[in-house]
């Protein structure tokens, strides 16, 4: 059998030839959609990995770091001195893909990484692989911002689609402060009262009537005389979106005889 033999493939009988085809023509089509769908999202990065990392971001971190990345999330507009959630403009300090992973991974609370306590640790949160898919998300928005904020966008608009909505939204937006159950002792209420501001409420003793959730939820804190860490989620939220988190406060009241 001679080196052009094999190229030709003159030594393989029809039967294995038309195996191999059999086998190989369906995976190159596979890799060639995969390819394609990679080259869609400009910069090679994979458009599955892409897209959980902008649910992902959407539902976790736009918060602090905002729809576009550009650290305009509605907390941080609201408090003085905040340090700058700009992912994109700016000094950003951790680049690589093993850098991110451990600042979304510890955020503040490892002392080594040097940054702000204000930035939360996600390690009790999100798995690993979807922390994985945060950062690469996090690469691909600084490399090809404006296809990756369509991503996000597009992702963000999903979420209260949800079957739910306003548990869903309550658990995105609320849930860090106010905590799980809702009882005020979410994870940024330690940080407010190192800061010896208003702790968030227990809203499952929550005495408000309707209309004062409503302008407390949409006007924020501030705007109604009480503390400014209550942000304001009128800018950010469909009036469709304001009633159904309202509908899920007032849920969560204890039921008194
Ligand atoms: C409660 C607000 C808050 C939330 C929520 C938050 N971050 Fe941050 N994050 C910060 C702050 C503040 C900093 C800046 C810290 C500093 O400069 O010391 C930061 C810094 C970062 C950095 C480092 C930027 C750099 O290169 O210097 C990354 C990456 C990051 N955050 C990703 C995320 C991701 C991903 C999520 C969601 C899973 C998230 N953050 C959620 C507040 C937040
Ligand atoms: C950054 C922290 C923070 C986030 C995020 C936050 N809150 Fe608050 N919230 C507070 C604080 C602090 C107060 C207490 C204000 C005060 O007592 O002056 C408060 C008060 C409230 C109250 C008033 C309850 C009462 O009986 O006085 C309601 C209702 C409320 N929040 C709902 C929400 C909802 C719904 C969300 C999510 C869409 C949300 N909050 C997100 C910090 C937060």
């Amino acid at each position: 059998m001679s080196v052009k033999d094999v190229y030709s493939g003159t030594f393989l009988n029809q039967p294995i030839k038309k195996l191999i085809h059999f086998l190989v023509a369906p995976l190159i089509l596979i890799l060639s959609s995969l390819s394609l769908l990679a080259q869609e999202q400009g910069t090679g990065y994979s458009a599955v990995e892409v897209n959980r990392g902008a649910y992902l971001f959407g539902r976790y971190c736009t918060l602090c770091h905002g729809a576009d990345g550009l650290g305009e999330g509605v907390l941080t507009i609201k408090i003085d001195n905040y340090p700058s959630t700009n992912l994109i403009a700016g000094n950003q300090r951790f680049n690589s893909h093993k850098e991110l992973v451990d600042v979304i991974t510890y955020g503040g609370v490892d002392k080594s990484l040097q940054v702000s306590e204000s930035m939360p640790p996600y390690q009790e949160e999100i798995s690993e692989s979807d922390i994985g898919y945060l950062a690469t998300f996090v690469r691909y928005l600084r490399e090809d911002t404006e296809p990756a904020t369509e991503v996000l966008k597009g992702n963000i608009a999903l979420l209260p689609l949800r079957r739910d909505a306003g548990k869903e939204l309550f658990k995105i937006h609320c849930v860090l402060c106010h905590g799980k159950g809702a009882l005020g002792d979410g994870r940024m209420a330690k940080l407010l009262k190192l800061k010896k501001a208003a702790t968030p409420a227990n809203l499952t003793v929550s005495m408000l009537p309707k209309p004062e959730i409503l302008r407390i939820i949409a006007l924020g804190g501030e705007a109604v005389g009480r503390s400014p860490y209550m942000p304001p989620w009128s800018q950010q939220f469909s009036e469709r979106q304001l009633m159904a988190v309202i509908d899920y406060v007032q849920s969560l009241r204890v039921k008194t005889k």
